[in-house]
């Protein structure tokens, strides 16, 4: 699709979701895991999460083979994160991903790949605030959902409290009120992704003090948060907290989200019922030709922590990617954990 047709693509009236999106928790983009089997998962575990998709770029949506926009309706609410640097890509997948019912965008500015460090975009993009505000100024004139931006506290020698607040303040300007802040720097040069999310120290103190000097911000934090507890804790500086790995690895943390953070009273869902909620998921997926593994993938660390949980993430493990797998491979990973550890 050319970009001039993408320009006409007409906007399908009811889609535009409420601004007041609730950020008290969200779960991080992460590329291959936060796919869309894995958000319908988390879906049946917390209503109130605010997800996100993985990274996609803005190259594979104009001109990749895929449907990379496509999500299912339960997933709401739902925000699409974008990779890029051209505004006028960004504005035209925006303007897609509005169209499509997406709830938010959220442009990386916080990822350190090389891969995406070539392409100009991800955290390199903190040491280009003019480049990082134009694409979001043209973001905005597509849609009317919002547009946030994920970064980090700084990159590389840039670590100052005044190059996070001049890179704050530069990209507000051009109408972004909320940004998620992945609470370390990044190293462009010299560490891997994975290093980059464990070596640079956090630091909460400096996003506490973000929100004090720009209060009129809504302002997320993310990294290294693995309870409820810790949630709670931030929110009482901030405005939202982004769970990454710990709702991937132990994704059970997200049933108590909406009791714990949100004030909903609705009863506690269990492990067993999230299954049985999954199941016809799953029996669907396969259906229409997909691999068993393809979701199981996700779910091996829903019982961490509880005996037999071993048994279950090696029967899964073991067995979901042998060729005409089924529902009865979920079954008997049941049978097993309920058998021994
Ligand atoms: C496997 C994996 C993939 C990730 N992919 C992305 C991504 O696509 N976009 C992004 O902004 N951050 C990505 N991240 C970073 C997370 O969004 C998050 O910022 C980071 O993991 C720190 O949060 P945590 O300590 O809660 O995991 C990824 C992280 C992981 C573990």
């Amino acid at each position: 699709m050319t970009l001039k047709q993408l320009s006409e693509t007409p906007l399908k009236s009811g889609d535009l979701a409420s601004a007041a999106l609730n950020r008290t928790f969200s779960v991080a983009p992460m590329l291959d895991w936060t796919d869309r089997h894995y958000r319908y998962f988390a879906r049946l575990m917390s209503k109130e999460a605010l997800l996100y998709t993985e990274m996609v770029t803005t190259g594979a949506i104009l001109y990749g083979r895929g449907d990379y926009l496509a999500y299912n309706e339960e997933e709401h609410p739902l925000a699409l994160q974008l990779g890029g640097s051209d505004p006028k890509d960004l504005a035209a997948c925006s303007r897609l991903a509005e169209a499509r019912g997406y709830d938010e965008i959220n442009l990386n500015v916080g990822c350190p790949s090389d891969r995406v460090q070539n392409g100009r975009f991800g955290a390199c993009l903190m040491a280009e605030p003019t480049l990082v505000a134009e694409c979001v100024d043209a973001m905005r004139q597509q849609v009317s959902i919002p547009v946030t931006v994920k970064t980090r506290i700084g990159i590389d020698e840039q670590d100052s409290y005044e190059f996070l607040t001049d890179f704050i303040s530069k990209v507000e300007a051009a109408g972004c009120d909320t940004f998620i802040i992945h609470a370390r720097k990044a190293w462009l040069q010299g560490l891997s992704p994975k290093e980059n999310r464990e070596i640079p120290p956090l630091d909460y103190d400096r996003v506490y003090q973000l929100k004090r000097d720009f209060s009129q911000l809504s302002i997320s934090i993310n990294g290294g948060v693995t309870s409820l507890e810790q949630a709670k804790e931030h929110l009482q500086h901030l405005d939202g907290v982004m769970v990454g790995r710990e709702a991937y690895q132990n994704p059970y943390i997200l049933a108590g989200v909406d009791t714990e953070l949100c004030n909903r009273t609705s009863p506690v869902i269990t492990r067993d019922e999230v299954i049985g909620k999954l199941l016809p998921y799953i029996g669907k997926h396969l259906a229409e030709g997909g691999r068993l593994n393809h979701i199981t993938r996700h779910i091996i660390g829903l019982y961490q922590g509880l005996p037999g949980s071993r048994a279950w993430r090696r029967y899964l493990s073991e067995n979901a990617h042998k060729p005409g797998a089924g529902i009865e491979v979920v079954e008997a990973a049941i049978k097993a954990m309920a058998g021994n550890d």
